[in-house]
């Protein structure tokens, strides 16, 4: 077991067993953001210096990724106190197998920086998931665009660039990778590049504040207009991690749903405000400190409608929350899924507990209903399975979630940390 091998156990027998009905208090720590350290693991290509990184989440994710990179020829090494350190100064294997891409997509992030760094690159073409087909044609399109010879062969995209040159391109859609992908490599292409209509979420602006203290010159993350001046090569740096939004919005919707008073600590509320506002319309009260969000939910739940499209608006990765937690609130709201085509897997899960949902097509309409009941339901992707364990928290009786290994692959001991504000919840194998 290398020391990044969390003690979590990913066989699919693993399940949470959940006892619900109780409100929850107390205080958690939120860890560093999934999606802020995945892509800023893969910047470690871009230099033969080491890239150190703190508040990196023990993840199942992060594992993989370590994997992918050791194989690669990356040098990973963890100090408790100094944090995970990557020495890329021996890429000698600039390929992602398809063994590995297959559990992870996450694991496009290698194109961009292995083009950069090695002019090579032969990544699995990653598969479909549950939640939708994503494709990852803007990658590609936007590698070609600065001088990559791209071709697919046998279900691998295999890609060539002595050197990229910087350019400017137009994203048809927001892709947070896929605007990523492009911002590592354009760190050290020829030229300077534009990328218009980039994604504008907080993982893309902590990649770029990573890459600028690695000696790139990014301007603009955080907008929807992106700009990236080339340079010959990049040096080491050591980088903190940003806190996860996505798992502090999970928390704070948990609360709200069980009721009672949760503090959220080492986290960022500035990052979360249409997740914030949509819990102070369901009738939350919520206190906002400088690295904690607090949130008190004693009254009665009211229904919100959520909308989902790229940051600022709403978070996809929190609509499956919120749907549990629609469940329980007074009234009927409407979700809208724009991001993604199919993701309403948990919707038949949360009915087996007595919810009242109907879809059409991107659109979910949920009735409350004053209960829902304990029942064995299982966990198709990562935040369907957080949805269940909110709508296990709430019901009344014992809920089973199987499958969980879904939600280890983006929640850093989501049973400690529940138990810690009271829940009576454990894992079984
Ligand atoms: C990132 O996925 C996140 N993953 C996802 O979080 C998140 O749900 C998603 O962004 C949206 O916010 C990581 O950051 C590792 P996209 P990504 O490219 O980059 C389409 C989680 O739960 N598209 O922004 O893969 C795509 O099909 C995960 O932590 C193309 O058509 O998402 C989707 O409909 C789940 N062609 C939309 O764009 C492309 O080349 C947005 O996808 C790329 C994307």
């Amino acid at each position: 077991m290398s020391a990044f091998q969390p003690n979590l156990h990913i066989a699919s027998m693993d399940k949470l067993l959940i006892q619900g009905g109780v409100p929850l208090s107390g205080e958690i720590r939120i860890s560093g953001a999934k999606n802020a350290a995945l892509p800023i693991l893969c910047a470690g290509l871009l230099t033969e210096n080491v890239l150190t990184l703190t508040n990196v989440p023990h993840l199942h994710d992060v594992t993989t990724m370590l994997k992918l990179l050791g194989q690669m020829g990356m040098q990973v090494s963890l100090d408790e106190k100094k944090g995970l350190s990557l020495g890329g100064g021996n890429i000698h294997n600039p390929v992602a197998p398809y063994e590995m891409v297959k559990t992870m997509r996450a694991s496009i992030l290698v194109l961009g920086p292995l083009l950069a760094r090695c002019g090579e690159a032969r990544v699995s073409l990653p598969g479909g998931c549950a939640i939708g087909s994503r494709p990852v044609d803007l990658h590609i399109k936007g590698l070609q665009a600065m001088g990559a010879e791209i071709d697919i062969e046998h279900g691998y995209i295999v890609a060539h660039a002595k050197r990229l040159k910087g350019t400017r391109i137009f994203m048809d859609l927001v892709s947070v990778t896929g605007t990523e992908n492009l911002m590592m490599a354009a760190a050290l292409a020829d030229g300077v590049t534009v990328i218009e209509n980039a994604a504008r979420e907080p993982e893309v602006v902590d990649l770029a504040v990573c890459l600028n203290e690695m000696g790139a010159r990014v301007e603009g993350a955080g907008g929807d207009i992106i700009t990236i001046h080339g340079v010959e090569k990049l040096h080491g740096a050591s980088h903190h991690v940003i806190p996860d939004r996505i798992e502090t919005g999970t928390y704070l919707v948990a609360a709200a749903a069980c009721g009672g008073r949760v503090k959220v600590k080492d986290t960022r509320h500035d990052t979360l405000d249409a997740v914030l506002e949509k819990l102070r319309e369901a009738g939350a009260h919520i206190e906002l400190g400088e690295d904690w969000v607090e949130i008190e939910r004693n009254g009665p739940l009211k229904a919100v409608n959520i909308r989902t499209a790229p940051h600022p608006a709403f978070p996809t990765d929190m609509q499956a929350q919120f749907m549990a937690l629609n469940c329980i609130a007074a009234g009927s709201a409407t979700i809208i899924e724009t991001i993604f085509e199919n993701r309403f897997m948990h919707v038949q899960e949360l009915i087996r507990l007595g919810a009242g949902i109907e879809t059409q097509g991107n659109t979910a309409v949920v009735r409350g209903v004053p209960r829902l009941d304990g029942a064995t339901v299982m966990a198709t992707d990562l935040r369907a399975s957080a949805s269940l364990v909110i709508a296990g928290l709430v019901a009344q009786g014992e809920t089973t979630v199987e499958r969980i290994y879904h939600i280890d692959r983006g929640y850093e001991c989501i049973e400690e940390k529940l138990s810690q504000l009271g829940a009576r919840i454990k894992r079984v194998h």
